[in-house]
């Protein structure tokens, strides 16, 4: 017999209870659920909705169903629908028909709300703890290489050189803003919907704040309807999630580009790579592509999440009860990948010496040679234009612009003297830029500052 048998008169068709039940998935909220139960009885006794023995009873009960469902010695069934319905027969097989009171005053309806606001509200605190082992992984790399020049690139293309510690910096800003938007949007998950019933609230005169207290919420959702229909919580942290496996992404794919023989940059450890089943010379940065791969089912849920609560009216539909595996896979998913990446990064050998060979066979200093003009009073625009015909004769030549003699310079412009040579070294052409935010030694150290001042503050 079904919780809810009362008006039926035949049983459900057994494929309808198959593809109706979230049991399968939703056991994952059992031990979120039964600390809302065990809040919400405490309230009807302080309200004296049901009476206080009652409620130690139930409270009880509860407490051995909790103790057997994480021993693994409970029965979830499909028959009983949900995570909620099972933990309701469970502890009525427990404690007997005194049990039938715990869902006083309650709805299945903002009690699953309930659950997902308490599951993700844990998981935004591990979320941000691991992006923090991560920014601290790239910042521990950035300290040991604030002298390592490589190549920046646009287009892919030599631009100009930066530390590597510079580098290795922009990502703990990105995932700094990563963090302050789960911060902020904890906010938002941190307000109790229990007691909005089913939609219209409850008849009983229930304490919602109290509940919200005990539970450690900011406050509760102020309208009923609104408070059972609401899954912007779920989007936001999809969105949120999005934006952390894009950043991871595109640095995996530097990882990747980095550790390949064409660029060989890095090396990431044996630990973090893995091999072939038929070459027995490769190693594969099998780790960075793959959170780079599932960047695609994260950004998945959030289209899936949006589609399903696009044109839903208020309030509950039984459609919301799709929001739950996109969630829990996002979650495990960025566990996953940030929990690896840490290590990752720490355990990764920076190649300085091919980093700095590289930086040596270009044109990346360019640059510096026409800023060297302006500083002779020459308009830039003409500059670049000099600059331009230098780079073309040097590729002529075979030469890069370290390599070019003063007589070949002053063919292009008498106002270039000896101490061009100095200026146009890699560590000069990074030191030259310390502008806040910039690349020299100082501004790096600078932003070094920064982020041990923001880490702090996670
Ligand atoms: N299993 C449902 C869900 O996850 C719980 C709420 C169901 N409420 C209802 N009236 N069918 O959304």
């Amino acid at each position: 017999m079904k919780l809810w048998g009362g008006r039926f008169t035949k049983p459900t068709n057994e494929l309808v209870d198959e593809y109706t039940s979230s049991i399968q998935f939703d056991q994952k909220l059992a031990q979120q659920d039964i600390k809302g139960s065990l809040a919400h009885v405490g309230m009807l006794a302080s309200c004296q909705i049901i009476s206080k023995e009652e409620a130690a009873t139930i409270s009880k009960g509860l407490t051995a169903v909790a103790e057997k469902i994480q021993n693994g010695d409970a029965e979830l069934s499909e028959d009983h629908e949900d995570i909620h319905m099972n933990i309701e027969k469970l502890l009525i097989e427990e404690v007997g028909p005194v049990g039938g009171k715990l869902h006083t005053g309650r709805s299945r309806n903002d009690q699953v709300a309930l659950d997902m606001r308490l599951y993700l509200r844990e998981s935004i605190v591990v979320l941000t703890d691991l992006l923090v082992q991560v920014q601290e992984s790239l910042i521990g790399q950035a300290e040991k290489n604030i002298d390592t020049i490589l190549p920046g690139y646009t287009h892919l293309q030599r631009a100009q050189p930066v530390r590597f510690a510079h580098h290795l910096m922009a990502y703990v800003f990105m995932l700094q803003r990563d963090a302050d938007r789960l911060k902020d949007s904890y906010k938002r998950v941190n307000q109790s919907p229990l007691g909005a019933g089913a939609l219209a609230g409850t008849t009983f005169p229930i304490n919602r704040e109290q509940v919200a207290d005990s539970l450690n919420f900011d406050g509760i959702c102020e309208n009923s309807l609104d408070a059972v229909s609401d899954r912007d919580f779920v989007v936001e942290f999809l969105s949120n999630a999005s934006l952390i496996s894009m950043h991871l992404s595109r640095l995996c794919e530097e990882l990747v580009q980095w550790s390949s023989a064409e660029f060989n940059f890095i090396e990431l450890d044996d630990a973090f790579s893995t091999g072939s089943s038929m070459m027995p010379q490769k190693k594969n940065p099998d780790v960075a592509e793959l959170v780079r791969g599932k960047t695609g089912r994260v950004y998945g849920h959030l289209m899936g999440m949006l589609t399903t609560l696009k044109a839903l009216p208020l309030a509950y539909n039984k459609d919301m009860q799709e929001d739950k595996e996109g969630m829990f896979d996002t979650v495990d998913t960025l566990k996953g990948a940030l929990s690896l990446f840490a290590p990752m990064i720490s355990s990764m050998q920076v190649k300085k010496d091919e980093m700095y060979d590289a930086v040596q066979k270009d044109y990346s200093n360019a640059t510096d040679l026409a800023d060297y003009l302006v500083q002779q009073d020459i308009p830039f625009r003409e500059a670049h234009a000099i600059v331009g015909q230098i780079v073309l004769y040097s590729i002529e030549q075979n030469k890069y612009l370290l390599q070019l003699t003063l007589d070949e310079f002053q063919q292009f412009s008498s106002s270039i003297g000896e101490d061009i040579y100095e200026a146009l070294k890699p560590e000069s052409v990074v030191n030259a830029r310390n502008v806040k935010g910039a690349t020299s030694r100082d501004q790096v150290k600078e932003q070094f500052h920064h982020a041990y001042h923001f880490i702090d503050g996670n």
